[in-house]
């Protein structure tokens, strides 16, 4: 286990009481990394939240493992069937025998594709509704955006600690633990440029009744945010985000029809990755006084083009699976 201090990719860091999130990250040519978390709470009745990409299934297991152990698991919250969210579940309900899985008759339906999942060991819930988790009420809520028309965000009562899935999502120059680490400019950029990855039709939203979802989701009084997509959102960031946010439906693209889809001349950033002990990619700390060279420069300019271009070019349903 890490902190936000020793921030180790697939390594579990503490963001509340007993509540730790699980950091991966792909690199995303050429606009930096994009974090792909997940999150495990270490209550009464341990609960995954969850479950992490097939692509790192071992070291996701052993990292998962590491905080609780899987015959104490008594919930696995599934937030929606994409894989970078579901993509261990089958493994999960064999460690787990003590498990419920709490998630929704679609999601199931969804997966029945690639696999059938044990209709006794699910419970449903939709937006809106709780569990009591032993010492804490768990809320299933839907973030304002999403990939999945399943999706569930969930709303820890005890910790106010919000797991926003999808919303919120945003590129980083580099992963790392806490928004708190990115430039004014580059949680902005970061911001709208993963909103719009996530959920292009936002554009087509009414912006008075897309408000409305947005303020009724703040009313949950978060302390918290925790996302697949972004470091974890604290205190002011989290506030700039929610007004953000409100602000989509009103984002005009520009007219150019360019998308910056070649990778030509991408390098990961040199020297920002080592390899630790147990072979895991680590990312190094930003440099002191947050100096940025002029590949950072790059990656902003070539985020603010990929949003200027991306909605008018990206049909509604063309999503981050
Ligand atoms: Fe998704
Ligand atoms: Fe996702």
């Amino acid at each position: 286990m890490t902190t936000t201090e020793t921030f180790n990719l697939l390594e579990p860091y503490l963001i509340a009481e007993e509540t730790f999130v699980i950091p991966w990250a792909l690199e995303a040519p050429p606009v930096g990394h994009f974090p792909m978390n997940s999150m495990v709470i270490r209550g009464a009745e341990p609960v995954l939240v969850d479950t992490g990409a097939p692509a790192v299934r071992p070291q996701w297991l052993e990292a998962a493992w590491s905080v609780v152990d899987p015959a104490d698991v008594r919930w696995i919250f599934l937030s929606h069937d994409d894989r970078d969210h579901s993509g261990n579940l089958l493994p999960i309900l064999a460690a787990c025998p003590n498990a419920t899985l709490l998630t929704t008759w679609f999601t199931i339906g969804r997966m029945a594709e690639e696999w059938e999942t044990p209709i006794s060991r699910c419970r449903f819930m939709n937006d809106g509704d709780t569990i009591d988790a032993g010492d804490r009420t768990l809320v299933a809520k839907r973030p304002p955006l999403f990939d999945n028309p399943t999706t569930r965000g969930l709303f820890d009562s005890k910790t106010n600690v919000l797991w926003s899935v999808d919303t919120f999502a945003t590129n980083v120059p580099t992963p790392m633990p806490d928004v708190g680490e990115l430039s004014d400019e580059d949680f902005r950029d970061g911001q709208f440029f993963g909103g719009r990855l996530v959920s292009p039709w936002v554009a087509m939203l009414d912006e008075r009744k897309f408000r409305a979802v947005v303020d009724d989701v703040e009313r949950l009084d978060a302390e918290v945010i925790a996302g697949c997509h972004s470091p974890v959102l604290r205190g002011p960031r989290m506030a700039e985000a929610y007004d953000l946010l409100r602000g989509f439906p009103r984002f005009r693209r520009g007219r150019s029809s360019r998308r910056p889809t070649s990778t030509a001349g991408w390098r990961p950033p040199r020297g920002r990755f080592r390899r630790n002990s147990r072979d895991r990619r680590t990312p190094d700390r930003p440099r002191a006084g947050g100096a940025r060279g002029p590949p950072l420069m790059l990656v902003r300019v070539l985020s603010w083009l990929a949003l200027l271009a991306g909605s008018e070019a990206t049909p509604v349903g063309d999503d981050t699976r």
